[in-house]
C-alpha cells in the first residue's frame, strides 16, 4: 500500500510520515530528499536557480517516475497536490492524507524553518501569517481532494494507522 501525506508546509507530513512509516514496517520516501537527492541541489538552491515553474515540473515528474516499493508512506512536499494532475495520479495510485491544520498553528510551527522554505523565506513575521492564509485558502481545495483527511493538531502516527487500516 502506498500512502501519501499531504498538506501545508509545517503540517508534519515529514515527522509523521516517518513515525507511520516505521509503526507499519514500510519505507519512507520523502519527496523533497528525492528531488535534493536527484538533482544534487537543496530545494530552496534549485528554486533560486531555476524559478518555481521548473521546481513544479521536477516534482511532479518526481512523483510519477519514482519506483515505489510495494509498501510505503511518501511526505510529500507543501504544493505538491496543487499542479498539474498531482492530485489525481496520488489518488489513483494509492491512499492520501491530508493532515490539515490551521493558519496560526502553521505559522507558529514555521517559525524557525522558514530560511529553508523558498516560498517564505523573504518574509516578515507579520506577512508570514498572511501569506499562510492566503495560501491555504487557494491550496485547501486540492487537498481536500484527499482520501481522508485528518486534524494535524495532536495527530500522532498511531491515530493515522488505525484509520488507515480501519479502512483498507
Ligand atoms: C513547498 C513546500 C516544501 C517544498 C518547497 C515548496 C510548497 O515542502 O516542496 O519548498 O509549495 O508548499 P514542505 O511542505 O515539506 O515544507
Amino acid at each position: 500500500m502506498k500512502i501519501f501525506l499531504i498538506g501545508f508546509m509545517g503540517c508534519g507530513k515529514s515527522t509523521l510520515g516517518r513515525k507511520l512509516a516505521t509503526k507499519l514496517g514500510y519505507d519512507l520516501i520523502d519527496l523533497d530528499h528525492q528531488i535534493e537527492k536527484n538533482t544534487g541541489v537543496t530545494v530552496g538552491d534549485y528554486f533560486a536557480a531555476h524559478g518555481e515553474d521548473a521546481f513544479r515540473k521536477l516534482e511532479s515528474d518526481t512523483l510519477k517516475s519514482f519506483d515505489y516499493p510495494k509498501n510505503c508512506v511518501i511526505a510529500t512536499g507543501g504544493g505538491t497536490p496543487c499542479f498539474f494532475d498531482n492530485i489525481e495520479w496520488m489518488n489513483q495510485n494509492g491512499t492520501t492524507i491530508y493532515i490539515e491544520m490551521p493558519a496560526q498553528a502553521l505559522a507558529k510551527r514555521l517559525e524557525s524553518g522558514m530560511a529553508k522554505r523558498p516560498l517564505l523565506r523573504n518574509l516578515t513575521a507579520e506577512g508570514v501569517i498572511e501569506f499562510i492564509e492566503n495560501k491555504l485558502a487557494e491550496r485547501e481545495v486540492f487537498y481536500h481532494k484527499a482520501a481522508l483527511v485528518m486534524s494535524g493538531i495532536s495527530l500522532t502516527a498511531d491515530d493515522i494507522r488505525v484509520e488507515i487500516l480501519a479502512r483498507n
